[in-house]
Parts: C-alpha cells; sequence; structure tokens
C-alpha cells in the first residue's frame, strides 16, 4: 500500500465522472432558493429546542456564544463559498477536501458529514415529535408515553428513579417477552414521511421548503415581537451567572442551531448557476439567522431568570411562565414546521454528499444511480432513510447533540484549511472565470501573530489563573484541560505559518474560531469521536483504497 496514494487529488477543474454518466439532476434552483433552503436548514431544533440548554447554562451572556459561533460560521461559509465558486458539483466539503487535502481526509470529511446530516437529523426528529405531541395534547389527543419517549431516556429515567414522561413509559409500555416496547413513533414517522418526499422530487421539496420557511420566519418574527413587550431588563443581570465557563458550556447547544449553512453546497448540480449563487445562497441565509438569534436569545433571557429556562422547550416554556397561553399554541406550530424544514434539506443533502463519494469510487456504485423518473439519488436516499430512522430506536437526544456538533466542527476546520492548501496553479486559473465569488486575500503575515500575542498577553495579564489552570495537568480536570492546551499550541503554529507563507486571513481565523468552539465540547465525546473516525478508517481502507477512481482509472 503507497501511503502517497492516501493522499491521492481530485481536479478542481473537472469532476472525476461526468453528470450524464449517472444521469442528471434537475437544475432549478435560484439564488432565491438557496438562501431559503439555507435558511430552512439552519432555523430549527437549536432555536426550538437546545437554545433552552445553552440559555440555562450561560444566562444572557449566551449571546456572546451566538456571537463567537457567528463568527467561526461566518469565516466558514466564506470559505466555502470559495471552494464552491471553484468546485460547482454536489458533495460539499467532502469534495472540496479531496481537491485540497487529498483522498483519506476527504474520505474522513465525508464520514464526519455523515454525523451532520444524518445523527443531526436524529436530534432534531426528536424534538419534533416533543413539540408534535405538545398539538396533538393541545387538540385533546393524547399518545402513550411509551410512544413518545425514546428507550433509551426511558430507561434512564427508570434506572434514576425519575418521576415524568421517561418512567411512565417504562411502567407503562407493553412487553415482548422481556423486551419493552418503547419508541418515539412521530419521530419514526415523520423520518419516514421527509424520506418519502426527499425521494420523489427536488422540486416538490423546494416548493415546500419555500413555504416552511416562510411561515417559520413569520412566526419567530411574531415571537420577538410580542415576547419583547414581557421583557425585563433585571432579568439580564446577572450576565454571566456561571461565569465565561458557563457560557461556553453551551457550545455543542448553540453551534448546532447553526448548522445548516453548508448544507446550500450540496445543491450544486440543481443549481441553475451554482459558482455564482451557492456563496450568495450561504452568506445571505447565515446573515439573517445570525440576527434572529440574537435578538431572540435577548428576548428569552430578558422574558424570564436564565434558571428557568432549563427545558427542551424553551419558547413555550417562556410564555407559559409568563401566561401567555395563545402563545403556546402558535409557538408550537412554529416549532413543527420548521424542524420539518430542517429535516427536508438534511435528508436532500445526505444523499447528494454519498452520490459524490460513490461516483468517485469511495462507496458502491448504487449509491450514485440517479431514479430514472424522480431524478434523484434513490438508493441513497433510501439509505440516509434508515441511518437517521434505525439510530431513533436507540439513542437519546444529548449524545446525538453533542455528536453533531463535534463532527461538524470538524468538518469546517478542515474546510477553512483547504482554502490554505488550495494549489497556488489553480489560484491563478480560477480568476479568470467570471462572475464567481473570490475570497478576498488579506495578508495574515503580521496580523495573526500580533493578534496572537496580544491576546496571549491580555489573558496573563487579566486571567492568569485560568491559564495557569490549564497548564496543571495534576489537576482532577487535567482531562479536560487538554482541548485549551492544544488551542493555545495550534494558535501559536497558525500564527508561525501565517507570518512564514504569507497565509491569507480569513481562512486562518476560520481555523481557529472553530476549533475554539471545539475547546467547549466534554472530553468524553471526543472519545466517541475518534472511535468513530477509526470506524471509518478502516471501511476506507478495505472498500475505497482499493476502488477509488483514482486507483482504478476507470
Ligand atoms: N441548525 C439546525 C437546527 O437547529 C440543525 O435544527
Amino acid at each position: 500500500m503507497g501511503f502517497n496514494n492516501l493522499f491521492r487529488k481530485k481536479s478542481a477543474l473537472k469532476d472525476s465522472a461526468s453528470e450524464s454518466e449517472h444521469g442528471s439532476m434537475n437544475k432549478v434552483l435560484g439564488v432565491r432558493d438557496l438562501t431559503f433552503f439555507g435558511i430552512a436548514a439552519i432555523i430549527g431544533a437549536g432555536s426550538f429546542s437546545s437554545m433552552g440548554e445553552a440559555c440555562f447554562k450561560g444566562g444572557p451572556g449566551v449571546i456572546l456564544l451566538f456571537i463567537i459561533c457567528a463568527i467561526a460560521c461566518g469565516f466558514t461559509a466564506m470559505c466555502y463559498a470559495e471552494f464552491a465558486s471553484r468546485v460547482p458539483f454536489s458533495g460539499s466539503a467532502y469534495t472540496y477536501a479531496y481537491v485540497s487535502f487529498g483522498e483519506v481526509f476527504a474520505w474522513i470529511i465525508g464520514w464526519a458529514l455523515l454525523m451532520e446530516y444524518s445523527i443531526g437529523n436524529i436530534y432534531v426528529a426528536f424534538s419534533w415529535s416533543g413539540y408534535f405531541t405538545n398539538l396533538l395534547d393541545g387538540c385533546g389527543l393524547h399518545l402513550p408515553e411509551w410512544l413518545t419517549t425514546n428507550y433509551t431516556s426511558a430507561h434512564q429515567a427508570f434506572l434514576e428513579n425519575k418521576p415524568g414522561e421517561g418512567s411512565t413509559a417504562w411502567n407503562m409500555a407493553p412487553q415482548l417477552g422481556s423486551l419493552r416496547i418503547i419508541f418515539d413513533l412521530p419521530a419514526v414517522l415523520i423520518n419516514t414521511l421527509i424520506t418519502w418526499l426527499v425521494y420523489t422530487g427536488v422540486k416538490e421539496s423546494r416548493n415546500l421548503s419555500n413555504i416552511m420557511v416562510m411561515i417559520k420566519l413569520a412566526i419567530i418574527l411574531l415571537v420577538i415581537g410580542v415576547g419583547a413587550f414581557y421583557v425585563d431588563i433585571d432579568n439580564w443581570t446577572p450576565f454571566m451567572p456561571n461565569g465565561f465557563t458557563g457560557v461556553m458550556g453551551g457550545a455543542a447547544a448553540v453551534f448546532f442551531a447553526y448548522i445548516g449553512f453548508d448544507a446550500v453546497s450540496t445543491l450544486a448540480e440543481e443549481s441553475k448557476n451554482p459558482q455564482r449563487d451557492l456563496p450568495r445562497g450561504m452568506i445571505y441565509s447565515l446573515i439573517v439567522c445570525t440576527i434572529i438569534y440574537i435578538v431572540l436569545s435577548l428576548v428569552l433571557t430578558g422574558m424570564v431568570v436564565s434558571s428557568q429556562l432549563g427545558v427542551s422547550d424553551p419558547l413555550a416554556e417562556v410564555f407559559k411562565l409568563r401566561g401567555v397561553k395563545w402563545m403556546l399554541f402558535v409557538v408550537s406550530i412554529a416549532a413543527v414546521v420548521a424542524m420539518t424544514s430542517v429535516l427536508l434539506v438534511f435528508q436532500m443533502g445526505q444523499p447528494r454528499i454519498w452520490m459524490s463519494m460513490s461516483r468517485d469510487g469511495l462507496l458502491p456504485k448504487k449509491f450514485s444511480a440517479i431514479h430514472p423518473k424522480y431524478k434523484t439519488p434513490g438508493f441513497s436516499t433510501i439509505i440516509t432513510g434508515l441511518v437517521v430512522g434505525v439510530p431513533l430506536l436507540f439513542t437519546d437526544e444529548k449524545f446525538v447533540l453533542d455528536f453533531t456538533s463535534i463532527g461538524t466542527l470538524f468538518a469546517f476546520v478542515l474546510v477553512c484549511g483547504g482554502v490554505l492548501m488550495l494549489p497556488k496553479k489553480e489560484k491563478e486559473e480560477i480568476q479568470s472565470t467570471e462572475k464567481r465569488f473570490k475570497l478576498p486575500y488579506i495578508n495574515g503575515k503580521w496580523i495573526v501573530p500580533v493578534a496572537t500575542v496580544l491576546v496571549a498577553v491580555l489573558l496573563w495579564t487579566y486571567n492568569s489563573e485560568f491559564v495557569l489552570a490549564q497548564f496543571n495537568i495534576n489537576s482532577q480536570n487535567a482531562a479536560n484541560n487538554i482541548p485549551m492546551l492544544v488551542f493555545f499550541a495550534l494558535c501559536f503554529v497558525m500564527a508561525f505559518l501565517s507570518f512564514l507563507k504569507n497565509l491569507s486571513l480569513i481562512p486562518v481565523l476560520g481555523v481557529i474560531s472553530c476549533c475554539y468552539l471545539l475547546t467547549g465540547m466534554a472530553a468524553s465525546n471526543w472519545i466517541w469521536f475518534f472511535v468513530w473516525l477509526l470506524i471509518g478508517l478502516v471501511v476506507y481502507l478495505c472498500y475505497g483504497y482499493k476502488k477509488s477512481k483514482l486507483n482504478t482509472g476507470h
């Protein structure tokens, strides 16, 4: 096995397989559709569910985290945009890594993106089910707890003797032998419905998605408008009740709320003018959502004290606590609509990534087969439905949330790093292409080292205890310090490389800001992530390495 073969690269200017070889897709999407798709993917379970946990841990200071995440995603979006304008093929970060880092990294990204698209959808489906069940309850239809709770949560609640839905589900569930039948029926059903919709065609999905985006934007504006009347500015103090550590404790939850702008890049082959429209779609949708999130988190933390927000349906909770009953129904409708659109976009994105991987020979041919009638990647779509649907029966929300955020951030770091690695020759060739997005080049030679030293000096001057704590390897939390230490080291390496190689500032800041967010993820989740990567690597060595088109030549 040649070591260098692991890093063989694809050309940025032509895909390894022509579309016609596999059947082409409908080119129907314009910049407005792509922006809507971005918003459809971004605003969902993050704002309606996980935001509660982040506000609970961080207090009103969570706004800082929203800003940090927006900055990290903004830099990353620009790097995605740069790639999207050079490599106008489906596949998202996977394809970009193939061009810049080589095959094994591309595979790893494709494997990590599975977490963003499929595992992320498991969290969204669970949250969807929570709000949908509320709606049904509001209409007087009550589903038994064993049909609205997942098995893991019910078992956990039973073991911990926690009162509530989980325990009730465990105690009331019908049994098959010793097996209790407990599963989240609405989550399973919505996943099946979405899979079918995506299977039958992008045009129909697009129309539905656009309508859903309009509904969710209108209702979120209503929530903000009505909520603003109930804001009590006293609730904004203390600003960070658990300090900055508390704020960073919500990193996975807040970052999850931003995931999705990159899904736009999977629609390259359905876009009328991908080189111009994909970058715009990504950046516009990110800007709209950032503004909404900042205002929304201000309203939420202003309406009640943040310690009351540690629930899975915070937007409904604030209105319940302030006695605005009619808003509960409105919020539940918005949540169901918002999360349906997230499910739809991600369920469309995953098959398109697999399709690209299959065209490159890294997955079996079947994954890139286009349905003759519907013109969608039919087989991949069904497999995606299964990858989301089966774990719905075995996992719980918390685990999938953290897992998704780590996997996605990891992919973002590689995308930003990938822009730094693009071959110079291709940069020049590309410059002749008109009407495409161009990432502004700002020389990081002095800015990055000076900023790194400045931040280090400020940190040392104002918070030397924090810095020393990170280096205290004898402390009980030594394992938790490792990410911060690695981050410090990375900043200095990036500063050194920027000085040496005149690196472009925006991708460098993208790498640094995404790595910073990674320091907020719990150490135990890293272990799971590395196990996941290891499994991916084994699969690649056993299959993709041999079957790759760059290996077989056809
Ligand atoms: N950002 C998406 C959501 O919040 C994943 O549901």
